[in-house]
C-alpha cells in the first residue's frame, strides 16, 4: 500500500470517499492500524489518559509526544501520522515552531493543535515553513477547565456560528485538516460541506469526511466509554 499524503486525503474528499483515523501510541498497534488500511494515525495527547492514567490531557509533555511519535512512525508504512501538540506548547508562534519541529523530526507528517481564530498566525507560520497542520475545534480537551467539563459544544446558534467562523479562518490560514469533536451532527455536516479541506469528526455524527476514534475506546478498554463509540467487542 502506498503512503497516504495530504493530496490522497484531498482527492478522497473531492470524490466523496470517507477515510479513517485511529489513535495509536506504540509500534505494535501502529502496525496493526496501518496494515488494516487506516489512512491516518493520530498520536493523540489522549495518551495522557489512556496510557498514563491522568484525568485530562493537560499533563502530557512534548517529550512524551516525541517518544510516542517515534514509536508510531517506525511502524506506519501506509498511514499518514499526525502528532498532537500538547497543552501550552503552541501558546506563541515561536514556541509552536520549535515544538512542531521536534514532532516533525520525531517522524510526524503533520501536527495537530486545538483552537480557532487565535491560532491563525501560528498555522500560517508553520505551513509557510513546511509543517502541515490539522486544527481541532468543538470540544477541545486541553480547555476542559475553561469549559467546566467535557461537554458538547456548538449547541446554541451563537456557539455554532463561532465554530463555523473558526473553521473558515483556520482553512484560510492554511490548515490541511480539521478535527471537529462533540458538536451537533447538523453543524458538523454543514462545516464539512462548506470547507474544502477534509473534516474528521468524533462524536459529531456521520456527515463528516472522516471519523477518528481513540483506539482504547474502539477496543472497549476505556473506563468511561463515550456514548458515541460503537462497541465492536
Ligand atoms: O488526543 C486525541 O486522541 C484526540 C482525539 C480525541 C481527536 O485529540
Amino acid at each position: 500500500m502506498a503512503k497516504v499524503t495530504i493530496s490522497t486525503l484531498d482527492k478522497m474528499k473531492a470524490a466523496g470517499e470517507k477515510f479513517v483515523c485511529i489513535t495509536a501510541y506504540d509500534a505494535t498497534f501502529a502496525r496493526l492500524v496501518s496494515e488494516a488500511g487506516a489512512e491516518t494515525i493520530l498520536v493523540g495527547d489522549s495518551l495522557g489518559m489512556v496510557l498514563q492514567g491522568h484525568d485530562s490531557t493537560i499533563p502530557v509533555t512534548i517529550a512524551d509526544m516525541e517518544y510516542h511519535t517515534r514509536s508510531v512512525d517506525r511502524a506506519s508504512p501506509h498511514s499518514l501520522v499526525i502528532a498532537d501538540m500538547p497543552f501550552m506548547t503552541y501558546a506563541t508562534v515561536t514556541e509552536a515552531m520549535s515544538n512542531a519541529t521536534r514532532l516533525m523530526q520525531a517522524g510526524a507528517q503533520m501536527v495537530k493543535m486545538e483552537g480557532g481564530v487565535w491560532l491563525s498566525d501560528t498555522i500560517s507560520a508553520l505551513v509557510e515553513r513546511g509543517i502541515p497542520v490539522c486544527a481541532h475545534l468543538g470540544l477541545t480537551p486541553q480547555s476542559v477547565n475553561a469549559f467546566g467539563g467535557y461537554r458538547v459544544q456548538g449547541r446554541t446558534p451563537k456557539e455554532a456560528k463561532s465554530i463555523l467562523a473558526d473553521a473558515v479562518e483556520i482553512q484560510d490560514a492554511g490548515a490541511s485538516l480539521l478535527v471537529l469533536e462533540c458538536v451537533p451532527a447538523d453543524l458538523a455536516t454543514d462545516i464539512s460541506r462548506k470547507l474544502d479541506i477534509p473534516v474528521i469528526g468524533i462524536g459529531a455524527g456521520a456527515g463528516t469526511d472522516a471519523q477518528v476514534l481513540v483506539m482504547h475506546d474502539l477496543l472497549g478498554l476505556s473506563d468511561h466509554q463515550p456514548r458515541f463509540v460503537e462497541s465492536f467487542f
